[in-house]
């Protein structure tokens, strides 16, 4: 099934592989597209993938998680956006950009020294960061900023936006009640933690239009104790459904988790996958197209998820770093990836760009 043509939302993918969004840190300092960002997307296309989407983008400047990110928060992006999108449809690609506001996993040292904002004041124990609960007006105004910068992703040729609402970032904040700890319209139970997300697709929906691909990637578990639960996100996620929304893309954590979104070490069959169970309980409820992030390796494995109906996509990011025409290599006949999952491409201080240093 992996190299069968998967057709959605007016999209057309060549196969079933789909490039998990992988910050690559080869945006400026100023969050520009650079020829790097551009080459890569070049090989990834090349490599034969059936859709990419970006490394997050950022869409407020209060929300930048980490340096040389991309960023659309402003009109003065679309132009260098637009070159990126082009270079992949010229070698017959189909690129996404993921949309992000890092919440209280923001740094204030990237922020000019102001504090990271979130939901709550809920203190993070992994970056001993004590964030800024937002107010009213504070928070439609990132409202606001997601819907702009779906608006330019359109007119920046993006084949479709996904929201980043996974992984503990603002919008997976908003959901979990381990983050927001609210008692207002947007928080204090579970149809109220939804109010941002809701409020967020709306106003996406309503600047792209009803023809324009709009995906989420989300939690099925924060993965950890008091977090969002795999019950609860899919009832999200069926909601978002009912709304328009075009695809869902399932991870899982935060950097709080003790087991996070890239997990380290996949030595053995068993242990790719890591988060098929959640991927399976989403196929049972949803009608659109599933991905299922996390793991995977092996074309056998993959295959598998496909065959089982617990995913309708794959999605890989770290195998990708490493061997960027590994879907062409797949389906050449190779069995499994390279990469090790040695997560030595996350360390983003120490690697002027991101890459594998297996390699190095
Ligand atoms: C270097 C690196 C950068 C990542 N950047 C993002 C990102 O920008 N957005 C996102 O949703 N996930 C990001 N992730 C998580 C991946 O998309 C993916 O969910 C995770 O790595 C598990 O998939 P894998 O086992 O195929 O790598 C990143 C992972 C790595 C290793």
């Amino acid at each position: 099934m992996l190299f069968e043509h998967f057709s959605f939302s007016g999209l057309d993918l060549g196969n079933r592989l789909v490039r998990s969004a992988t910050f690559e840190k080869r945006a400026d300092d100023d969050g520009f597209v650079t020829e790097s960002l551009i080459e890569l997307y070049e090989d990834l296309a090349r490599g034969g993938i059936g859709l990419m989407i970006t490394g997050n983008a950022l869409v407020h400047p209060s929300g930048r998680s980490v340096a040389q990110m991309l960023c659309i928060h402003s009109d003065i992006y679309i132009q260098g956006l637009r070159k990126l999108t082009s270079a992949v449809h010229s070698l017959d690609g189909l690129i996404a950009i993921q949309l992000v506001h890092g919440g209280r996993q923001s740094f204030p040292i990237l922020l000019g020294g102001n504090d990271a904002i979130a939901p709550s004041a809920v203190y993070d124990t992994s970056t001993k960061i004590m964030p800024r609960a937002m107010t009213d007006a504070e928070i439609w105004k990132i409202v606001d900023a997601f819907a702009d910068a779906a608006r330019r992703a359109r007119i920046a040729g993006f084949d479709a936006v996904q929201i980043h609402g996974a992984h503990g970032y603002l919008v997976s904040e908003f959901i979990s009640p381990y983050t927001n700890r609210r008692d207002d319209y947007w928080g204090g139970d579970e149809e109220r933690r939804f109010h941002f997300l809701e409020e967020v697709y709306k106003a996406m929906r309503k600047e792209v239009g009803e023809d324009y691909p709009l995906m989420i990637k989300m939690n099925a578990d924060d993965l950890i104790e008091g977090g969002l639960k795999v019950e609860e996100a899919v009832k999200i996620a069926v909601r978002l459904e009912e709304m328009g929304l075009d695809a869902v893309e399932v991870s899982g954590g935060m950097y709080e988790s003790s087991q996070k979104a890239a997990q380290p070490d996949i030595t053995s069959p068993e242990e790719e996958a890591y988060f098929r169970r959640f991927g399976k309980v989403f196929k049972s409820k949803l009608k659109i197209p599933v991905m299922l992030v996390g793991g995977m390796r092996s074309q056998s494995i993959m295959e598998d998820v496909l065959q089982k109906g617990e995913a309708d996509l794959i999605s890989i990011a770290r195998p990708l770093i490493r061997e960027p025409d590994l879907p062409k290599k797949f389906e050449a006949g190779k069995e499994k990836a390279d990469c090790i999952s040695c997560n030595g491409c996350m360390d983003f201080q120490n690697l002027g760009v991101v890459k594998c240093i297996q390699l190095l």
